[in-house]
């Protein structure tokens, strides 16, 4: 395709603002699908990723539209994860467009969300093409909602779609607008093949397919290629795009965005961001940006059931095979038997390969503590990472102990700026920089990683109702006076909640949890104390008293079917328990517990 005719371009909404339906109203429109197909939203594909809101793998869907000019443009909407674990993907993504269009409520306005990604898009130089959405709520002010977008974003709103995507208003409007605002991406058919690997997914047909925006020169079926960074070699076998339903086409030219499969078996030879070009005559020099991404977050997976072992090790494995930023080894605990320690991105990654393993896989897991990978400088010379709080060493060993320290942007409505400095107080952060865009507040912190895994982002989003946007990178490591805390369920450790603490944040923690844990807690025949300890020094403790009757006592008289019942009942409770010293702690408790209040 000639370039002249090509679009690339994302779309950048808060949620809700209808991302997903101005989308399906495009596919419709350029008739990539018939009504029926349309039944359901396209781009979010996958169950959970509907369920929550979010768009966890990039998809890229490409639209033939005819333009009032006459001529048929090739437009490639990219879909963009929209979450800081998947930043990096969302970086990739953002580089293989020339543009955005950024969808606001006619009623809700500009949200505080929206900033950092618009913001984002801007750094990479997109033309941004603002959609008022929603005209047809009776609540709507489009014009109030064009001035917010000027004063607070700071871009042009003077032309301003004005779209009802539900109603199918101005959706014509919005493509005509592509065409003429977004510029046309530049490239040279002449020059060596370099194409950046935007993302790769494993489908059980064919093989790992990978997404690519062609920079220069040809992609075609046939041609020997290699992976720049990764450093591997492979035979182009299709060439194609989505319009959303798969099409293969000879060639992917200078500019186009689409996909290629090599008969790759793992997408980890697929690295998002790596640089494909021909063995012969390729080029020398790899594009820019690429990134290793490492797991950031870790925690032990067991399952409640120890007969599920094989069960839980192949569902992992089905898991990993479509995703190359989540890894596992084998894990053994005295507590919990054989499991998994497995990494991820963030938090948000971890709880979506839970919730996969539970629903689709239907595993019933103990979560353990997560943790961040801490080094440890040892009185002997050598240097140690710490991905587990159970490997810990004696403290007497331990030299010199550094965590991983992140630099946090906080964009809120300026309402709740003052909680928000609380919360990053409390969590021993470091204010960096405050500033107010219109009436909203950015502020800049210096926080420790182990302090924003455990549930940062959701106090953060708790007390600013949703409206506050988080985003951080890494920014090495610090030193850190960390201890390791136990907690001692009548009397015996439990190392599924082990934890590294700052020592200036255990008592709090400690305290918060064992109150937790007598809430989760049944009440046994005997007492039962819980205790959080560092080393043999006990620094909280609350205590479980015991069950006065047994509980069929409650049934009076020979009802037996009745008393049965209830036994049956407490069965089944029981197996989704754990035993800790004779006492029988339920699933929930293990993750209910690691939620901060
Ligand atoms: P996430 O996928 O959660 O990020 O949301 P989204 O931005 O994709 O929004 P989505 O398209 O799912 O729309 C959110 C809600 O707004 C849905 O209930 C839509 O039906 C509704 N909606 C979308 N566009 C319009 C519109 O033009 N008018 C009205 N009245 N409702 C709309």
């Amino acid at each position: 395709t000639d370039l002249a005719l090509i679009r690339n371009f994302s779309i950048i909404a808060h949620i809700d603002h209808g991302k997903s339906t101005l989308a399906d109203r495009l596919i419709q429109r350029t008739g990539g699908l018939t009504e029926r197909e349309m039944s359901a939203q396209v781009l979010d594909n996958m169950d959970i990723e509907k369920e929550r809101g979010i768009t966890i793998k990039a998809q890229t869907v490409r639209l033939n539209y005819t333009a009032k000019d006459g001529l048929t443009y090739e437009l490639n909407l990219m879909d963009t994860p929209g979450h800081v674990d998947f930043a990096y993907e969302v970086s990739r993504s953002l580089a293989a467009c020339e543009g955005a269009l950024l969808v606001v409520d006619a009623a809700q306005g500009v949200e505080a969300q929206t900033l950092a990604n618009v913001y984002q898009s801007i750094e990479h130089d997109h033309e941004i093409v603002p959609v008022i959405n929603k005209i047809d709520l009776p609540a709507a002010e489009p014009e109030k909602v064009r001035t917010e977008i000027e004063d607070i974003i700071g871009i042009d709103a003077s032309d301003a779609v004005m779209a009802s995507a539900k109603s199918g208003i101005g959706i014509d409007e919005v493509l005509e607008a592509i065409v003429t605002k977004i510029p046309p991406p530049k490239g040279e058919r002449d020059q060596p093949l370099k194409a950046m690997l935007v993302d790769s997914w494993y489908d059980p047909y064919l093989g790992v397919v990978i997404l690519v925006r062609v920079i220069d020169g040809v992609i075609k079926k046939g041609l020997q290629v290699k992976f720049m960074q990764g450093g591997t070699e492979h035979l182009i076998d299709r060439v194609g795009a989505f319009t959303p339903k798969r099409v293969d086409l000879p060639e992917l030219g200078p500019g186009e965005i689409g996909f290629i499969t090599a008969q790759i078996k793992e997408v980890e030879q697929a690295k998002v961001g790596d640089t494909v070009t021909t063995v012969k005559n390729g080029a020398t020099q790899a594009l820019p940006g690429y990134k290793e991404v490492q797991p950031v977050v870790f925690c032990g997976l067991f399952p409640v059931d120890a007969n599920d072992f094989e069960k839980l090790r192949e569902s992992i494995g089905k898991l990993r095979l479509n995703d190359a930023s989540f890894s596992f080894e084998m894990e053994s605990s005295a507590a919990l038997g054989f499991g998994f320690r497995c990494g991820f991105l963030g938090l948000l990654h971890l709880e979506i390969i839970q919730e996969r393993l539970s629903r689709e896989y239907d595993l019933d897991l103990i979560t353990t503590a997560p943790s961040v990978v801490y080094r440890l400088s040892m009185t002997d010379g050598t240097i140690k990472e710490l991905h587990n709080p159970a490997d810990m060493p004696d403290p007497v060993k331990i030299a010199e102990m550094e965590e991983p320290w992140i630099k946090a942007t906080i964009y809120t409505p300026d309402e709740y700026l003052g909680s928000i400095l609380k919360l990053c107080q409390d969590r021993r952060g470091i204010q960096i920089d405050l500033t107010y865009i219109g009436g909203r507040a950015q502020v800049t912190y210096e926080l420790p990683l182990n302090e924003v895994v455990f549930d940062f982002y959701d106090r953060l989003k708790s007390i600013s109702r949703g409206y506050a946007s988080f985003d951080y990178e890494q920014i090495g490591l610090r030193e850190g006076d960390l201890v390791m805390m136990n907690i001692l369920v009548n009397n015996e450790p439990v190392d599924a909640l082990s934890m590294i603490v700052h020592r200036s944040q255990a008592e709090a923690r400690g305290r918060g949890l064992v109150e937790r844990l007598k809430e989760l807690i049944p009440r046994h025949m005997f007492k039962v104390p819980i205790q959080a300890a560092i080393g043999a020094k006990v620094i909280a403790r609350e205590t479980i008293s015991a069950m006065r009757k047994d509980v069929t006592a409650k049934c009076y008289g020979g009802d037996i079917s009745r008393k049965k019942k209830l036994l049956d009942k407490q069965k089944e409770g029981k197996k989704r328990m754990r035993e800790y010293g004779n006492v029988s702690i339920p699933q929930e408790a293990f993750i209910a517990a690691l939620r901060m209040g």
